[in-house]
């Protein structure tokens, strides 16, 4: 892998593909004595700026940590919430991610969810599938040790060996580009079962912010921090 860290003068080698873990919408709520659902609710307000920003910051790809395998666990009437915004995200965004070159893409195993959240996710990829600009992939019903499993028993149901490359080409990111920055809102500092291969040689990047109140602000400040970082791989 061409990984060395840029020569003083030299630019630092640009971002490409940035990951995040939107974490801090429950204690958004509780610091305003808000039901939870109101924090998830701004949630969705901040992944549509950050949407944005990221197409104008020029990145190739974004991937948001919308619902995991664990998810379920929550209460309920939590869950069927945050299906109602995943969908109205969807329906309220697609005409916006069509027409500017978004591609969407889901990863983690979607199709277990329900059947109309299906059909409509299914709409939006297929809508957006000829597009060639920025990917935005939001991760539902994902979670990595299940990712990496799916992906070793295809490449094992395939006759092929398994090594580290033939694992990579299976896994839902298999056509992003590598990532680069993985960013966790709100002070806690653990992966989650979030993007765990992929993240073998990201910059990982947390702040104190709850995820109602990361803005564009700070996707820059990540990113410029992450300009500043020596990148080795494992190399000197
Ligand atoms: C973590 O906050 C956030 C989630 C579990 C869901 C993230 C979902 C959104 C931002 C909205 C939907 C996303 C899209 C892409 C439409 P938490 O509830 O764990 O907060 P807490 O740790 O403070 O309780």
């Amino acid at each position: 892998m061409s990984a060395a860290a840029p020569k003083a003068g030299e630019p630092a080698p640009a971002v490409r593909h940035v990951a995040i873990i939107m974490d801090g919408n429950g204690r958004w709520a509780k610091k305003r004595h808000l039901p939870r659902v109101v924090g998830h609710q701004r949630g969705v307000e901040a992944v549509r700026a950050i949407v944005r920003a990221a197409a104008r910051l020029g990145l190739e790809a974004l991937t948001l940590y919308a619902f995991s395998t664990e998810n379920w666990r929550r209460p309920e009437e939590e869950v069927s919430a945050l299906m109602g915004l995943m969908k109205r995200f969807i329906l309220s965004n697609l005409e916006e991610f069509a027409s500017n070159n978004i591609r969407l893409r889901i990863i983690g195993d979607y199709r277990a969810m329900a059947a109309d959240v299906v059909a409509l996710i299914d709409g939006a990829l297929a809508r957006t599938a000829g597009n060639t600009g920025p990917i935005v992939a939001v991760a539902l019903n994902y979670g990595s040790q299940d990712e990496i499993a799916r992906a070793a028993a295809k490449v094992a149901t395939s006759g092929r060996a398994i090594t580290p490359e033939t694992i990579a080409s299976e896994l839902d990111t298999a056509d992003m580009p590598p990532l680069d920055l993985l960013i966790r809102t709100s002070g806690e500092v653990r992966l989650s079962n979030f993007l765990l291969w992929q993240a073998a040689y990201a910059e990982l990047w947390f702040t104190e912010v709850l995820w109602p109140d990361f803005t564009p602000v700070h996707l820059e400040e990540a990113l410029a921090e992450f300009a500043g970082r020596e990148r080795r791989y494992g190399g000197r």
